[in-house]
């Protein structure tokens, strides 16, 4: 029994259903005389078992919703036409599955949590499937992945196995409407939102990495005469992303009359390939979903409630994230120790905690034509080592961090001179360079091992707390030749299961030092990545007009906390030669995630300097709200001319609002901000601003005014409760 008086798993015999209760939500599954296991409910929570559709009629369960059937896992067999979750083919060639249930159990997760585990097998054929469900109840999710078991003796081989399927509930009125996130480099994230159609969509990666074109989320929501959609406040979403950072597919499907969509999602099935062996099982990642009746801002704190207490890596998951310096923007690959001391002095300075060597320190690595792979540290750059340079930084009071991109080569490199057969390839076809480098296999345990020890050894011979792990290329002829054949599809896969390992095996062995999953940016954001990543680098474009729509998006899967934004001076969206936002404006955008300086310090001013520090201080002052509370977009950059976040601890007590404007006529007023998440009957004082503390009432129902200074552009408001009396 929950503390909140529910179970939030219950099976219920007599009517062969299982009911999973969350805080406000409900998700019904069972089995119809045929030992099928069909989706029943999703959505809000109800008084009683009895009030959810199907649940107490087992016949009912028998019920094909025209040509889609709302399996809990569909398999791929008999009439069945739409995305199917599994599909394998056994020794004999058989290619159709039929599955039903053998048994199921309960288990607690390592975090406490309860899991249902509800085991399907072949009717035939020796292959079961264990379907997980970890009830996040206080979040209002559902973490769900299949374990795929070869309880026999012949082999066969998966060529799907994706993590779930979502039944939506059926629509007589109106169509679904889906929310997801795309972009490319520069313009990750961005949203997208599109009427539902009859027909399948498939949002997906074949990059072997989540990629800045796709993110493996989605949201949706029903537009109808009568529910005109949701908003960020209220109406129902049902969402998802996908705990990977290789391929991945999300499958949209609907068949109409009544409308059914279904979403099926996990590794892609493209290119997809795993054999099964005697007794040997495949896990699938997992596919967190999630339903709420508070709209897409609801749907979003779900999440990063997810992300903050369960997913992150525990070391550091509460802890807050420190204000770090990168000389990626100001020297590319021109580092050198005396150039990197000058700018950690200024860094040290404007009260930086964490200073980061980017690209160039390494092998011949004077830009991004070779030294990939020669992982020795460059003695032309640093004569004695890195050790000079991370002493001056410590003397500083700053912690050391540095840059790697272990998966890959370039073919101007020891490395790969040594071991060309070290890269994905194909017999009898080139080898297509991306940004003048290559993909190391790491699904080949020599090149596993050999990427954990250059790693383990770096950490082991310096005082480095942080790491960024970067990726700049998506793959190119996937072969691997040396494997049997059987197995040489399963490189997507094993790439990314050997990344996670060698980072969590590195994190064991240095538990100080805390992680940065890049791909060019924002390449890698992707729910799988947190569980092993402790941020990420969202994007390389760091223009803060251009971020407030990138982050806006990202913040929609992805809590703040991980969402670093470094403060550059870069000034893409104001247009040639413009000076674009004022630096007040830069350090507002950056503050509505982890901020990172990026700007060449030497070139600032000594007021600079002065207004920098300032802004440094000021962010430490509210970083505890924007990285631990709970998000609320109050206005966005798609819709209206000034953009608005609020932050708000978990106990109410502080917020904090960051507003923008990007263009301003002279007709166009400042609207009001009207608050969000605080406590009705507690007062509130706005700092700064000499007047009597309001209700939190009346600052969400009738709002604020945010004084923007439209020559600054940008502002950011402070609110505290009045401390009781
Ligand atoms: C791409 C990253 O996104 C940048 O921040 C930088 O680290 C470069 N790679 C370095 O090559």
């Amino acid at each position: 029994m929950d503390q909140e008086g529910f179970e939030a798993v219950q099976y219920l015999e007599d009517k062969r259903a299982w009911l999973l209760t969350t805080r406000h939500t409900a998700y019904a599954l069972g089995l119809n005389e045929g030992g099928q296991l069909l989706h029943l409910y999703w959505g809000d929570r109800l008084p009683y078992p009895a009030d959810y559709p199907g649940l107490g009629r087992p016949e009912t369960y028998a019920v094909e919703n025209g040509a889609l059937r709302a399996d809990e896992y569909p398999a791929w067999g008999g009439f069945m036409y739409s995305e199917p979750c599994l599909k394998a083919t056994f020794a004999d060639g058989v290619r159709d599955q039929v599955l039903v249930y053998a048994r199921h159990r309960q288990e607690t997760g390592p975090d406490g949590l309860p899991v249902l585990v509800i085991t399907l097998k072949d009717s035939f054929y020796s292959l079961e499937v264990d379907l997980h469900y970890r009830v996040v109840a206080e979040s209002d999710l559902i973490v769900r992945w299949a374990v795929v078991r070869n309880s026999g003796s012949e082999p066969f081989d998966l060529k799907t196995a994706l993590s779930a399927a979502w039944q939506m509930p059926a629509l007589h009125d109106g169509s679904y409407r889906l929310t997801h996130l795309s972009g490319r480099w520069g313009a990750e994230t961005l949203i997208n939102q599109n009427l539902v159609t009859d027909g399948r969509l498939t949002l997906d990666s074949r990059r072997n990495m989540s990629s800045a074109e796709q993110n493996p989320f989605f949201a949706l929501d029903v537009v109808s005469p009568t529910a005109p959609g949701a908003t960020e406040e209220a109406g129902g979403v049902w969402f998802g992303a996908i705990e990977w950072s290789g391929n991945w597919q999300i499958t949209v499907e609907q068949v109409s009359r009544p409308t059914r969509v279904y979403v099926a999602g996990g590794v892609n099935a493209f290119d997809f390939s795993w054999r099964l062996e005697a007794g040997e099982e495949y896990a699938t990642p997992a596919f967190v979903g999630g339903y709420t009746a508070g709209g897409f801002g609801q749907a979003s704190r779900n999440l990063h409630r997810y992300q903050l207490d369960h997913l992150l890596p525990r070391a550091h998951a509460r802890k807050i994230r420190p204000v770090l310096y990168n000389s990626w923007e100001a020297v590319l690959f021109n580092v050198t120790e005396a150039a990197q001391i000058a700018l950690a002095e200024r860094a040290a300075r404007l009260g930086v905690e964490l200073f980061v060597i980017d690209d160039g320190w390494f092998g011949q690595r004077k830009d991004d034509h070779a030294g990939l792979g020669d992982w020795y540290i460059n003695q032309e750059k640093f004569p004695q080592g890195l050790n000079p340079l991370i002493e001056r930084v410590n003397d500083l009071g700053m912690d050391f961090g540095i840059w790697v991109e272990p998966e890959m080569v370039n073919p101007d490199s020891d490395l790969y001179r040594a071991h060309p057969e070290w890269v994905y390839h194909f017999p009898n076809r080139s080898r297509s360079e991306g940004r003048f480098q290559l993909m190391l296999n790491l699904a080949r345990p020599d090149v596993a091992a050999y990427t954990f020890d250059w790693l383990d050894r770096l950490l082991a011979d310096h005082n480095i707390s942080f790491v960024k792990w970067d990726f700049n290329r998506a793959i190119t002829e996937p072969g691997w030749p040396e494997a049997p054949a059987e197995r040489q599809r399963e490189i997507y896969v094993r790439h990314v299961l050997a990344l996670y390992g060698i980072v969590d095996r590195l994190r064991e062995r240095h538990p100080g030092v805390t992680w940065e999953v890049c791909a060019s940016g924002g390449g890698r954001a992707d729910l799988g990545a947190f569980a092993h990543f402790d941020q990420c680098w969202v994007s390389d474009n760091t223009d803060p007009f251009d971020r407030l729509l990138i982050q806006e998006g990202y913040s929609l899967a992805y809590a703040p906390k991980t969402m670093m934004a470094w403060v550059t001076g870069t000034t893409w969206s104001a247009g040639p030669g413009k000076a674009g936002p004022s630096l007040k404006y830069r350090f507002h955008s950056a503050m509505t995630g982890s901020v990172g300086l990026g700007e060449n310090l030497n070139h600032y001013s000594e007021e600079q300097m002065s207004q920098v520090a300032a802004l440094v201080e000021e962010y430490k002052g509210i970083r505890h709200i924007v990285q631990e509370g709970d998000l609320y977009r109050l206005s966005s950059p798609r819709s209206s001319h000034l953009t608005a976040v609020q932050y708000v601890t978990r106990d109410r007590a502080e917020a904090v609002v960051l507003a923008f404007l990007h263009s301003q006529h002279f007709w166009q007023g400042q609207p009001r901000l009207y608050l969000r998440g605080l406590e009705p009957a507690r007062l509130y004082t706005v700092e700064g601003r000499d007047e009597p503390p309001a209700s939190g009432q009346s600052l969400m129902s009738l709002g604020l005014k945010p004084n923007l200074d439209a020559r600054e552009g940008s502002v950011l408001i402070r609110l505290r409760a009045v401390a009781e009396v």
